[in-house]
């Protein structure tokens, strides 16, 4: 009698965990967009973010057009880079637009204060950046100086860049070399100005938000997108009092959110490359973080804007590592793993369920800084574990979000827990549905069962994967790639139902239709 009921105990306990990871997908339903701009990205004056990264000048041996790296604009081109946000980050506000126009060899130079003391010859400025957003056929984010600027330069700023009128500034546009206005419409004003932006209390912000936007102008057909500063992490009195006293709506349609994943503390933050399970553990769980973030932010923001107007954009986000071993600590160059790719699809993934509200987002910083894309040196390049997540995720720009419900196995950690799966599944126009499920233990493969409900005679069509040996696998110079992008066959369908074989540690895509 005992040996009958453990043996059914052990059955249905099996049982249970057979069914414990489940996805149910509702095919037919859905309502919101995710907005490309989600995928979008961030380079600063920072290190060998421009200049080394992008910019090569002219007379490189390096191949360029104009100047700008021509194996970096074709990388990026196939993760599709819907938006780019320059020139920073804490630069922004100490940057001053018109040192960076005119013959290069006539500009100013100036001290890059935030990032290892550099001297800065401003030979990256708008017009370069205008041109490299051209050749990554990008919208450009501006974003302006409110910390240490003034009103009249970034409202004439505003007015070099957009306006066709005759005026002082457009007469000054067209002598360097630039006929046509760019109609730029992302603007931000200020960056981070509870800090490195003028280290301002919240409604000291709002009023600034208010006043400036009063003269930053709409030229032509052109409407300007206002991001303001808004909260670092969860600095919930920010968001409330930008909410209620920055005339949201009017003074800004975006209100931006910075929070990064730090392992361990600011001060001694962790290698990027040498960590062992507990790294990856804590990496993923203050990631997961970003979940509480998004809803009470939205939550402030929805008790203000009913209609949902306003945006919320994640302007800066992604994993912040100690730098590698003998790099400067100012230029913040850190190696990218399989640990930031999960960190990636975890965050893309937050970002798609809150598309609601979350009409933007970039990652910090692309290339050669924090959590990039692309690492360069000299006339080398290699694509991050990041990157590939960036490119699998292409997927869902601008596709309807399909709402789902996924159940999963906890993944635990000494006394602590998170959940092993992160999925987003969304529609585009043709009727693909694209499902992408992480695994984030790095031990157990997962068997998954998805269920697509609605009718949708939906056939499989491809999977793909992206994984590595061990968690801290990466790409190097010059060595084959640990980490890409390669096709799965786990996948099984039967009906309307998915049976998913799921490695340990891994990013998957599903595609049906
Ligand atoms: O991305 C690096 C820095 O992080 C940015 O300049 C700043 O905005 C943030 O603190």
């Amino acid at each position: 009698m005992r040996l009958l009921s453990t043996i059914i105990l052990s059955f249905s306990f099996f049982y249970v965990v057979a069914q414990s990871n489940r996805l149910i997908i509702n095919t037919d339903l859905g309502s919101e967009r995710i907005s490309r701009h989600i995928y979008g990205h961030f380079s600063e004056h920072l290190g060998r973010c421009i200049y080394g990264g992008y910019w090569v000048g002219e007379d490189s041996d390096i191949p360029n057009y104009n100047g700008i790296r021509n194996d970096v604009v074709d990388a990026l081109k196939e993760i599709g880079v819907p938006n780019l946000r320059w020139p920073g980050g804490c630069f922004a506000d100490e940057y001053h637009w018109m040192d960076g126009i005119g013959p290069r060899d006539q500009r100013p130079t100036m001290i890059n204060t935030n990032w290892g003391g550099v001297t800065e010859d401003n030979s990256f400025g708008t017009h370069e950046f205008l041109e490299l957003c051209r050749q990554l056929d990008c919208e450009p984010v501006i974003c302006g100086n409110l910390g240490s600027g003034s009103v009249r330069e970034m409202s004439q700023w505003v007015e070099y860049l957009n306006s066709d009128n005759v005026s002082p500034m457009t007469d000054l546009r067209k002598v360097n070399g630039q006929e046509e206005p760019w109609g730029v419409k992302y603007w931000g004003v200020g960056n981070e100005n509870w800090g490195c932006g003028g280290n301002m209390p919240p409604g000291y912000y709002a009023n600034e938000v208010r006043r400036y936007s009063t003269f930053i102008k709409n030229y032509g057909g052109n409407r300007l997108y206002k991001i303001a500063c808004g909260p670092n992490s969860a600095d919930y009195n920010w968001m409330e009092t930008l909410m209620k006293n920055g005339a949201p709506g009017r003074s800004f349609q975006g209100i931006s959110l910075h929070y990064y994943t730090v392992c361990n503390t600011w001060a001694q933050k962790g290698s990027a490359t040498e960590f062992d399970e507990g790294g990856w553990f804590t990496t993923l769980k203050k990631t997961l973080f970003m979940d509480e973030l998004l809803k009470k932010h939205i939550n402030i923001m929805d008790k203000y804007d009913p209609q949902n107007r306003v945006g919320l954009i994640v302007d800066e986000w992604g994993n912040w590592h100690d730098v590698e071993p003998g790099t400067n600590p100012g230029f913040l160059y850190q190696q990218n793993t399989l640990r930031d790719a999960l960190v990636a699809a975890v965050n893309l993934d937050l970002f798609n369920k809150y598309c609601r509200r979350v009409k933007m987002a970039n990652i910090a910083q692309t290339v050669n800084v924090l959590q990039a894309m692309i690492l360069t040196k000299g006339s080398q390049l290699v694509r991050t574990p990041s990157f590939y997540v960036f490119k699998m995720y292409k997927v869902h720009h601008d596709a309807t979000l399909l709402p789902s419900v996924i159940k999963s196995d906890k993944y635990t950690f000494g006394e602590e827990s998170i959940p092993s799966l992160s999925a987003t599944a969304s529609k585009t126009d043709d009727g693909t549905v694209n499902i992408t499920i992480s695994n984030l233990n790095p031990h157990n493969e997962i068997d998954l069962t998805c269920e697509l409900r609605g009718g949708d005679k939906l056939k499989l069509q491809s999977a793909s994967v992206i994984t590595g040996s061990k968690i801290n696998s990466y790409n190097d110079f010059g060595k084959a790639e640990e980490v890409n992008i390669s096709g799965f066959e786990e996948v099984k369908q039967k009906g309307n139902k998915l049976s998913i074989h799921l490695p340990s540690k891994s990013v998957v895509l599903v595609r049906l239709k």
